[in-house]
C-alpha cells in the first residue's frame, strides 16, 4: 500500500487516527486527529505532537515490543473534558513497522455510567431511610413498648408515614421508568389544559385548604371551545399540573396562594406555530436561582430536610421534565428569593 492509499484510508475514518512510523515520525494523520491536535503533523516525531506521557510510553512500548496497548486519554479545553480509549497498535506498512494509535471517544459512555450508579445509590439512600426506621420501631413495639398502648399507636403512625414514603417513591420511580420508556414516543390525544387544570385543583382543594393556601385558575380567553387543547396524554399532563401545584402549595404556603394561568399563544417561536402556556406561580420563599439547572434532576432538593419532612422524594420535577419532553414542550423555572416560584409549561397546541 501506498502513503497515500493508507492516508485516503485514515482519513475515510471518523475517530481521530494518528499512524507513527519506525523512525518515530508521524506518517499520516486523518482530519479527525488533526482537530484533535492540530493540523500539519506528518513528518514531525511523535512526541511534539501526541505529548501526554501515558500515551507516549504506551506508544514506544508498542514500537519497541510490537505488542497492542491501551490507555486513557482526557482532553481538557476551556469548556468541556473530552476522556478518550486510545488503542496502541502495531501495524506494517510499505515494509515498515508502525504503530496505529486511535481515539474512541468514550465520554458519554462514562458519563452514562456514573449517572447510573449515583441513581442507584441515590435510591439505596432513599429506601434506607425509611427501612431504618421501621425496622427500629418494631424492635421498640417487641420489647419497651409492649404493654403502653399509647406509645404503639403513636408509633404505628410513624411507621404508617414511613410505609406510605416508601410506597411513594417506589411508584414515582415506576413511573419514571414508564415515561423514558415513552419518551420517544409523542402522544396523540386532545387534552384540554383549561378543563384538566380545573379537574386538578379540584382534587388538590383539601390539602391546598388544609395548608391556608388560596387556589386561583386563570385564562386569558372564554375557555371550553377548545382553545386550550393540546395532543397529549391526559393522566401525564395531569401528573404533571399535580406535582407543580402541590410543589406549590407545600413550598410556596406562606405566600397564602397558588394562581394556575393558562394562555394560547397563536404563534410561539419555539415551535414555529400555536403553542399553549401554563404558568404555576406561588408567592412563597422560592429559591435561589442558583438550584434551577439542577431542580429536574432525580433527587435533587434545594432543602433536603425540609423536602423530606413534606413527604417529598424529589422525583417529582424529574418526572415533570421527562413528560414535557415527551410532548415535545418546553419547561421552564423561575424564582425570585422571598417572592415566590414561577414553572412555565410551553406546549405546542
Ligand atoms: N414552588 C416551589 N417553591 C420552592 N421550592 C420548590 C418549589 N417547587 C419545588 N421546589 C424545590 O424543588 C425540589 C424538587 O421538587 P420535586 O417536585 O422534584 O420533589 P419533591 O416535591 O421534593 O418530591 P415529590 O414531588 O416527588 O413528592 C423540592 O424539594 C423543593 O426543594
Ligand atoms: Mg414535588
Amino acid at each position: 500500500m501506498t502513503d497515500e492509499t493508507s492516508a485516503s484510508l485514515l482519513a475515510a475514518v471518523p475517530m481521530p487516527l494518528v499512524l507513527v512510523g519506525s523512525n518515530e515520525r508521524i506518517r499520516a494523520m486523518n482530519p479527525a486527529s488533526g482537530e484533535l491536535f492540530g493540523a500539519g503533523g506528518e513528518g514531525r516525531h511523535y512526541v511534539t505532537v501526541l505529548r501526554q506521557p501515558g500515551l507516549l510510553s504506551a506508544i514506544e512500548r508498542a514500537l519497541r515490543e510490537g505488542r497492542p496497548g491501551q490507555e486513557r486519554y482526557v482532553q481538557k479545553d476551556l469548556a468541556r473534558e473530552t476522556t478518550f480509549r486510545v488503542r496502541v497498535a502495531p501495524v506494517a506498512s510499505n515494509g515498515d513497522r508502525g504503530v496505529l494509535v486511535s481515539f474512541e471517544d468514550i465520554t458519554e459512555v462514562e458519563h452514562a455510567g456514573q449517572m447510573r450508579r449515583d441513581f442507584v445509590a441515590n435510591v439505596s439512600h432513599e429506601l434506607k431511610t425509611p427501612l431504618t426506621a421501621l425496622v427500629g420501631f418494631i424492635e421498640t413495639l417487641r420489647g419497651a413498648a409492649r404493654d403502653d398502648p399509647e406509645a404503639r399507636d403513636r408509633f404505628l403512625t410513624i411507621m404508617e408515614r414511613e410505609a406510605e414514603r416508601m410506597n411513594r417513591l417506589v411508584s414515582d420511580l415506576l413511573s419514571l421508568s414508564r415515561v423514558e420508556s415513552a419518551e420517544r414516543q409523542r402522544p396523540t390525544d386532545p387534552v384540554d389544559l383549561a378543563e384538566l387544570t380545573r379537574s386538578t385543583l379540584n382534587a388538590l382543594g383539601t390539602l391546598a385548604e388544609a395548608e391556608h393556601v388560596a387556589l386561583e385558575c386563570v385564562t386569558d380567553a372564554e375557555d371550553g371551545d377548545g382553545t386550550y387543547v393540546v395532543a397529549g396524554d391526559a393522566d401525564q399532563l395531569q401528573q404533571v399540573l399535580t406535582n407543580l401545584i402541590e410543589n406549590a402549595i407545600k413550598y410556596g404556603k406562606d405566600g397564602g396562594g397558588v394562581t394556575v394561568r393558562i394562555s394560547h399563544k397563536a404563534r410561539e417561536l419555539a415551535f414555529r406555530g400555536p403553542a399553549v402556556e401554563l404558568v404555576v406561580e406561588d408567592y412563597g420563599e422560592g429559591f435561589d436561582p442558583i438550584h434551577i439547572p439542577r431542580l429536574t434532576e432525580r433527587f435533587y432538593r434545594v432543602d433536603t430536610h425540609r423536602s423530606r419532612s413534606v413527604g417529598g422524594t424529589g422525583l417529582g420535577l424529574a418526572i415533570a421534565k421527562h413528560i414535557v419532553n415527551r410532548h415535545r414542550g418546553r419547561f421552564r423555572i423561575d424564582s425570585t428569593p422571598g417572592k415566590g416560584a414561577r414553572f412555565t409549561v410551553l406546549l405546542p397546541a
